[in-house]
């Protein structure tokens, strides 16, 4: 008799990784090394440390050790809220009439309701252990910033979020959360830095953007002693802490029997998605697996991958980070106010970038309406309120599902629900009243962020 698969599944504690999987040590070509804005040569690990802690900056740069440890303190603070449970939707699969079989992997477990505990543990510990004193950082939706307030607080460390005022506006409560957790929030752009001034003068009701935030959050750390910036995406080092997600989705599945024929993700700087992926990208890399496929699903009001270029460009609009190679609607693009806050970033994390770029991956991109009709529709068969980025991943698996439908394959489909919906009420509100509207950038709207692009070839 075949096997029943629970409907949730969770590894036990000592069945956890205790490493986490570097997916650049198996990639036959390498993504495009970061360049200094300043002489546009490749950066050194030295470069960054005024940036990043060293230990970070280590990471950053390092794309041959395939396993790294994950320090005990970090593996502790881990087991609070991990192993998070692989799920099989039952109840989805019965309302889409579909032959295939939709696990996901639920991330939402915790405070800061979202996967980016993972990666701002790791963060906070490095930095404590090299002696810093304070950190800053950006959020968009919030959830970085609520994360990464309480890996402050836990290891004891002063933290600066600059928060994207669109976000700021709409979630007044996120920002409650994240004072229980001692962070200071600032709406941004703000008037406390020279580049937030300056974007403030030159557009003074912008709603501000996560490239703005960044820039402030460097410049604030770059001037404070002993003070260095985190950064909740995009980065290697982000992914790294982040392939907990798909190592312990790979062991789960193995136990279970299982591998996915298809892996889906909502993508904004690509963290949870690459964190999603490594393990079975190993996999298609080494050729053991060469059929599995990757979907990147993102806003349509921000489509990185889909309509982006593949190109050199700042991480932030105020142009102080290095240059990352990654698909970019260039520094200077500033998404409409959709609801999806962590998904509004113009660029794409440089290793999914090259992936992408040289067919390992795919993308789509959907309207936010329908990917609210996705997140309700999830909800009444799963019992979990969506955060509005993991819907863009539920509406990825129900289209995936609903062509086995049609196909009448029985395909194994695995998604990232990466975090809850309960500071997004507004938008489902919104939605629920028949207020929301879909904005998609014209082609010259998309101009106007590619001639913020350098010109580096
Ligand atoms: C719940 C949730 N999912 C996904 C994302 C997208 O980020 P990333 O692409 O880095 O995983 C965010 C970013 O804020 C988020 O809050």
């Amino acid at each position: 008799m075949e096997k029943k698969i629970p409907h949730r599944f969770y590894l036990t504690e000592e069945q956890m990784p205790t490493q986490w999987y570097n997916l650049r040590a198996d990639m036959k070509e390498q993504p495009d090394p970061l360049l200094n804005p300043a002489t546009g040569k490749p950066v050194s690990e030295e470069d960054l440390y005024p940036i990043f802690c060293k230990k970070l900056a280590h990471q950053e740069m390092d794309a041959t050790t395939r396993y790294i440890d994950i320090p005990e303190e970090v593996l502790e603070m881990y087991k609070i809220y991990r192993p998070s449970p692989l799920c099989r939707a039952y109840n989805l699969e019965k309302a889409l009439g579909t032959p295939a079989k939709i696990y996901y992997k639920f991330e939402g477990n915790n405070t800061s309701g979202s996967h980016k505990l993972n990666s701002a543990i790791a963060q906070a510990y490095y930095a404590k252990d090299q002696g810093l004193t304070s950190l800053t950082t950006e959020t968009g939706a919030g959830q970085w910033g609520t994360a990464l307030s309480e890996a402050c607080s836990y290891f004891g460390l002063p933290l600066d979020i600059f928060m994207v005022k669109v976000s700021y506006e709409q979630k007044p409560f996120r920002k409650a959360v994240m004072q229980v957790f001692d962070g200071n929030v600032i709406p941004s752009p703000s008037n406390t830095t020279n580049v937030g001034r300056k974007i403030l003068a030159e557009n003074p009701n912008t709603t501000g953007s996560l490239g703005c935030a960044i820039s402030e959050a460097v410049e604030k750390a770059v001037s404070t002693e002993n003070c260095r910036y985190v950064l909740g995406s995009v980065l290697n080092q982000v992914l790294l802490h982040q392939s907990i997600i798909g190592l312990e989705s790979k062991k789960a599945m193995e136990i279970l029997g299982e591998y996915p024929d298809v892996v889906v993700g909502c993508a904004g700087g690509g963290s949870n998605l690459g964190g999603l992926i490594s393990a079975f990208m190993q996999d298609k890399l080494n050729g053991t697996k060469p059929n599995t496929r990757f979907v990147a699903v993102e806003p349509a009001s921000c489509p990185s991958f889909t309509r982006g270029k593949y190109a050199y460009d700042f991480c932030d609009t105020g142009k102080i980070t290095p240059l990352a190679k990654m698909y970019t609607l260039g520094s200077g693009f500033i998404p409409s106010a959709n609801h999806a806050g962590g998904l509004r970033y113009h660029g794409m994390s440089p290793i999914l970038s090259k992936l992408y770029h040289d067919g390992y991956m795919e993308a789509v991109s959907y309207e936010q309406t329908k990917v609210f009709d996705a997140a309700v529709q999830f909800a009444k068969c799963e019992t979990i309120l969506p955060a509005p980025e993991s819907a863009h991943a539920i509406k990825g698996a129900i289209d995936e599902a609903l062509k086995c439908k049609e196909t009448g394959e029985a395909k194994t489909i695995l998604f990232g629900l990466t975090g809850t919906g309960y500071f997004d009420m507004k938008a489902y509100s919104e939605y629920l009243a028949g207020n929301m509207n879909d904005y998609i950038p014209s082609d010259e709207d998309l101009k106007k962020g590619f001639d913020s692009l350098p010109n580096i070839k």
